[in-house]
């Protein structure tokens, strides 16, 4: 019986040694250490022994088991050193390598000139005003002096909103500039005290749309920057001052500017907006075709009608506005010759801002 358990001890051993991963340990133990191994054996057949044999071979039985479970715990620990020194070369991680770089965000041309646009207005004391981009005709049109009918309505071809609905008088529209924003604008400062309205100074800036044939400078889809200031004693003066800072602020301070009489139905009087090309400087170049002027929008003094139409009594207060094209304006500071870039989202063009 001892020379047996030597035998089953010296077995278990020499195969612990073979065991090479978890699954073949655990094989091993079941094998050797479990209920039906030849050691186990030995405890069961332990009362069958003669009297004086017993506790011999029960001190040596015990002896095995504590070597071969002292064995199993070094092994199964080597084991799970080695395990993870393969995964540590395995699965190498240099940390010397430069880390990837993460791919950034960055601002759309037309909002980098937009804030800068804010800008420039928010130094002057405007404030933003946002209005919606589906409107009535009466707002678009009508409330600033365009009656139905009127011929200057055909400047800007528009897009009518509700298909199959009775259009009437008063159709629902897509907006075509952003001048209606200056009767939300008046109304909702109005409503704040109606007897003596306070003064007004505000940009609006958003998405317009027209039925136009795209071309190079024209989209359906374009935004504007209309700006609007109304109070008592508000000049011609005050608008020429306003304008001719913001573009000394925007293309560098000897920017110079002009004034060509124009006609809007809802300024008068009214006008068109040149500063002198930057590119140029004035001698007359490609971008300015060759006039040595680059046009940035149209402006006037607003309308007594459009001022009574927002709440406000013209006898009592004047009040000039103006509307830019901040997409003409990223287009002529950053050299962009085609509109249509603008919205069709081609990261090769993106990426350059
Ligand atoms: N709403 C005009 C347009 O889209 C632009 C404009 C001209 C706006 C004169 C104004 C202004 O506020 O005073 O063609």
């Amino acid at each position: 019986m001892l020379e047996q358990l030597t035998h089953v001890e010296q077995a278990a051993l020499a195969a612990l040694e073979a065991a090479q991963d978890e699954a073949a340990i655990e094989q091993w133990r079941v094998a050797h250490l479990g209920r039906s191994a030849p050691l186990m054996q030995v405890f069961d057949q332990l009362g069958t022994l003669a009297k004086e044999e017993r506790p011999a071979v029960g001190r040596r039985a015990n002896e095995v088991k504590k070597a071969i479970e002292a064995a199993f715990a070094a092994r199964s620990e080597t084991l799970r050193q080695l395990t993870l020194a393969r995964s540590l070369t395995s699965e190498r991680l240099d940390v010397t390598l430069p880390g990837r770089r993460a791919p950034l965000g960055r601002l759309h041309p037309d909002t980098q000139t937009l804030r800068e646009l804010y800008h420039v207005f928010g130094e002057m004391g405007f404030q933003v005003f946002r209005s919606r981009e589906v409107e009535t005709d009466e707002y678009n049109f009508q409330l600033l002096n365009f009656p139905v009918g009127h011929p200057a309505r055909d400047m800007q071809d528009t897009y009518f909103v509700a298909i199959g609905a009775p259009r009437g008088d008063n159709p629902v529209v897509l907006r075509t500039h952003t001048s209606p924003g200056q009767i939300h604008a008046m109304r909702a400062y109005a409503a704040m005290n109606p007897d003596n309205p306070p003064p007004v100074r505000i940009v609006l800036p958003g998405m317009c749309y027209r039925y136009e044939q795209v071309t190079t400078r024209h989209e359906t889809q374009f935004d504007q920057l209309e700006g609007l200031a109304v109070g008592p004693g508000i000049t011609f003066g005050d608008l020429k001052g306003t304008l001719a800072d913001m573009a000394r602020r925007l293309f560098g301070q000897a920017t110079r500017t002009r004034f060509r009489a124009s006609y809007f139905p809802f300024t008068e009087p009214s006008a068109e907006f040149d500063i002198e090309c930057f590119l140029c400087g004035g001698e007359g170049c490609g971008v300015c075709k060759g006039s040595g002027w680059l046009e940035i929008g149209g402006c006037g003094m607003v309308h007594p009608v459009v001022l009574r139409n927002g709440g406000y009594d013209p006898k009592r207060y004047t009040g000039y506005a103006f509307g830019l094209g901040p997409q003409r304006i990223a287009m002529l500071k950053n050299r962009i010759d085609d509109i249509r870039l603008f919205w069709q989202n081609d990261l090769r063009f993106l990426e350059q801002f």
